[in-house]
């Protein structure tokens, strides 16, 4: 029996199998606001097999936008659209999640198809913001150092983007607190270097993190999925680490988090990273062993007996699956028939359905 097309419950929702759609920006939006782009995009990978979709970064506040198309949920018209597509995810017996997410000093840029540049007020950009006054790149503008007022503000936008995620149908909340965002810039200390109460020791820089999660779960329903995506390792001397991770982790689970999502890096440009297949597996391994928390897995992986691998040798929970999916949304049908697993395809492409 195939470990990747068996079910698997957090709280109330049973995910059909272990196939996760890993959040990915489509820089497609207008005001924050998703459209058909997103509901074609989506849709196509529930229909497509998945058993949970976790939409694209999607920003709390207009300032903590990557770039000027990202998707957001700072008011109340952001709701609508989405809501539209998760009812769509969801008669494809796929789980519709969001990722909430601020990006503070790596905002304001443009998408990667226009340069991916950051971005100045008279190019459409913003000032960002940060736990220091330290810019990402070398020829970037300086973000502001947030106070506490701002800090404080910043929590209360992701109280509210949950409201509105909940209204929105979605059914597991992802918290984005990786790949370099405001949350890991507050966790690392190269990017942090703070005096106060949120920098310096391992507990000051895990406030702002903290703090997060608990304005989320003011308002998050306890009887769906949370999970927490986070960089395990910054690959960079002097950066966040794997111990820290795990230290984090057992604090996450003790405070109620389902699971870890397991990335790494984003933090630095002059991070050094050993790209290969299954990459970032160990560290969902090392977090899964030593924090005892449920995990997911992602990089590189790409096909059928590579995840079915994962699962058998208990490394991960779940695979989380990107790029992969942009080739070819259909792959966990696909899949399927690789791993010989009786699954139902949508009614409408049973035909194609080798038996
Ligand atoms: C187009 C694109 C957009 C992405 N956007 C996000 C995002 O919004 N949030 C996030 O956490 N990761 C994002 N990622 C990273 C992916 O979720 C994933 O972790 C990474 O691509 C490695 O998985 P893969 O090798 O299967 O592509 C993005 C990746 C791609 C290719």
């Amino acid at each position: 029996m195939s470990l990747l097309f068996s079910p698997l419950k957090i709280k109330k929702i049973e995910f059909k199998n272990r196939i996760v759609i890993s959040p990915m920006c489509q820089y497609s939006a207008e005001n924050g606001l998703a459209n058909n782009w997103h509901l074609v995009h989506l849709g196509s990978r529930a229909s497509g097999g998945a058993g949970l979709i976790i939409q694209e970064a999607t920003s709390v506040l207009p300032e903590g936008r990557i770039s000027p198309e990202d998707l957001g949920l700072w008011n109340d018209e952001q709701i609508e659209k989405l809501k539209e597509i998760n009812q769509f995810i969801s008669s494809q017996d796929c789980v519709p999640g969001i990722q909430l997410a601020h990006a503070g000093r790596k905002a304001s840029h443009a998408a990667p198809w226009s340069g991916h540049q950051q971005l100045n007020e008279s190019q459409g950009g913003w000032k960002t913001v940060a736990p220091s006054a330290i810019a990402f790149g070398e020829n970037e503008e300086e973000p502001i150092a947030l106070d506490n007022n701002q800090i404080q503000n910043i929590v209360e936008a992701f109280r509210s983007a949950t409201k509105r995620a909940v209204q929105a149908g979605f059914e597991v909340l992802e918290i984005h607190a990786a790949h370099g965002y405001l949350i890991h810039q507050f966790l690392s200390p190269l990017s942090n270097k703070r005096t106060d109460q949120y920098g310096g020791s391992f507990e000051n820089r895990i406030r702002f993190a903290l703090e997060t999660l608990a304005a989320v779960q003011s308002e998050w329903p306890s009887d769906l999925p949370l999970f927490v995506r986070i960089s395990a390792t910054d690959w960079a001397d002097g950066g966040w680490t794997i111990e820290e991770s795990v230290q984090l982790s057992k604090i996450l689970k003790e405070k109620g988090v389902d699971l870890i999502d397991i990335s790494t890096g984003g933090l630095v440009h002059h991070q050094k990273i050993p790209v290969a297949p299954n990459y970032q597996v160990p560290f969902a391994q090392q977090i899964k062993e030593e924090a005892g928390i449920t995990v997911s897995a992602v990089g590189l992986i790409t096909d059928a007996t590579q995840a079915e691998e994962i699962l058998t040798k208990q490394q991960a929970d779940l695979v989380m699956f990107a790029r992969e999916s942009l080739r070819n949304p259909y792959f966990p049908l696909q899949f399927a028939n690789e791993l010989k697993a009786d699954i139902r395809w949508p009614k409408q492409y049973e035909r194609a359905q080798l038996k």
